[in-house]
């Protein structure tokens, strides 16, 4: 029977975020096998986790070196080295002063999660702000600290405030920029948002989820300064878009910024359940026993996260993301001479996010359009997701380990993809089985 049949007899319709009968029996490299037997180049790598690719070496050793030897399952009471030497690592490459702490769980929710407890916790504020089309998590309150358009299901948390996140292809209010923002966030500083009791501002360097957003320059180097002039901590969430990804280590760095804490995931485990926060001892110190899951900091994806960062030294993959990045940037540049349909390409690295429009005078956004190109994809031969608060945007992020060739397959695929979706040559009813998001 196949997978798709299985798949919808048995796993819960609530954990799917589905754009087609998408199925994959295996992976090797960049690249998938699918339940029927044809090979898919992979432009997603489940979303930026499967960072060093399928079954990238380095990772399968240390893997399964890692369980033969298990010294134990949890960090919580029995000290293990490889949680200890991740900590060590991650501390030795990520900037920031004094004295700081890590603390490792499974996904990115929960790294945003505790985030936003121990600062809560440590500083007595109860104040947060965020972005709307932030997507911080699916858990209560990463959910709950999140603006994402996909999450109006569970409302805000008390305390939280949501600032729009800066987009210059669509600038959702007059004057340059980012400068709203600015100016909504001094306003709410003055006024019901009160210093005193904020404790932090959390920030994605490029807002993934919400449409591969890139902010101006200068508009987190202000965001920063506000934190700093006001006392509020600064956050950073490089899930998605943090080591390697953008051509640079953290996508912060971009701009030059020292968030005061950082919140790591998906591609720190390479496909395996990881994720970290680095931060302050004041904060992450500040008590025992308060942030606690039994399987955090277990040595298995505690060692894969070494491999991972490892490897990203040691295969130069953080100057391959920028080279790749280019390629796959002028490719999609030669693309948009074609289909009218490319309204905006803009990410850095392999971040990278292709906005959809139905004509390029008018922005208006071509949702349906962007199922069709991902559903079509597929079927040719491609695997890539789409993002943003109008469900508009083609997401790439492959693994970090891409080739050119790789790209250049992938782009090939696209190109078809896109001129059978513009031409109305993919199944809409098919298409529409799917609710994406
Ligand atoms: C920026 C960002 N933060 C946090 C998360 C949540 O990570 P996870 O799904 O691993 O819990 C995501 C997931 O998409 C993300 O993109």
């Amino acid at each position: 029977m196949p997978l798709v049949t299985r798949d919808a007899a048995a796993i819960a319709a609530i954990e799917k975020l589905r754009f087609g009968p998408f199925a994959a029996r295996s992976g090797n490299g960049r690249h998938l096998v699918a339940d029927d037997g044809r090979r898919v180049i992979d432009f997603s790598a489940s979303w930026g986790a499967a960072s060093l690719g399928h079954g990238h070496p380095a990772l399968v050793e240390a893997v399964g070196r890692a369980v033969a030897t298990m010294p134990g399952a949890s960090l919580l009471s029995l000290i293990n080295e490889p949680a200890v030497a991740l900590a060590e690592k991650l501390l030795s490459i990520t900037p920031g002063g004094g004295d700081r702490r890590v603390w490792f769980g499974h996904s990115g929710s929960d790294a945003n999660e505790t985030v936003v407890r121990a600062v809560e916790a440590a500083t007595g504020k109860r104040r947060v702000i965020a972005f709307v089309g932030a997507y911080h998590g699916g858990t209560a309150l990463s959910m709950s600290v999140s603006g994402h358009t996909a999450q109006t299901h569970s409302p805000p948390r008390a305390g939280l405030f949501l600032l729009p996140y800066p987009d210059p292809y669509r600038p959702h209010f007059p004057g340059a920029v980012g400068e709203a923002a600015l100016a909504q966030l001094d306003y709410l500083l003055a006024t019901v948002c009160p210093p005193s009791d904020t404790a932090a501002v959390i920030v994605e360097a490029i807002q993934a989820d919400g449409g591969l957003l890139v902010p101006p320059p200068g508009f987190l180097p202000a965001l920063a300064e506000r934190c700093r002039l006001h006392g509020i901590l600064l956050v950073c969430d490089e899930v998605k878009v943090g080591l390697g990804r953008t051509g640079l280590l953290h996508a912060f760095q971009a701009e030059s910024l020292t968030p005061d804490l950082i919140s790591f995931g998906k591609g720190l485990g390479g496909g395996l359940p990881l994720s970290a926060v680095v931060g302050p001892a004041a904060i992450l110190d500040h008590r025992t026993a308060f942030a606690m899951q039994t399987l955090c900091g277990n040595p298995v994806s505690c060692s894969a996260g070494r491999a991972v960062l490892d490897t990203i030294a040691a295969e130069g993959l953080v100057e391959n993301a920028a080279a790749r990045g280019l390629e796959l940037a002028n490719g999609l540049r030669r693309l948009a001479d074609r289909h009218e349909a490319i309204g905006d390409i803009r990410g850095r690295g392999l971040a990278v996010g292709v906005e959809l429009v139905e004509n390029r005078e008018s922005r208006a956004p071509a949702g349906s359009l962007c199922q069709a190109v991902v559903y079509r994809s597929w079927e040719l031969g491609l695997l890539l997701f789409y993002v943003g608060a109008r469900s508009n945007v083609l997401e790439i992020t492959p693994a970090l380990t891409i080739t050119t060739a790789e790209i250049e397959e992938g782009l090939a695929v696209l190109d078809l993809a896109l001129q059978d979706a513009s031409s109305g040559r993919v199944d809409a009813a098919a298409v529409a089985a799917y609710a994406g998001w």
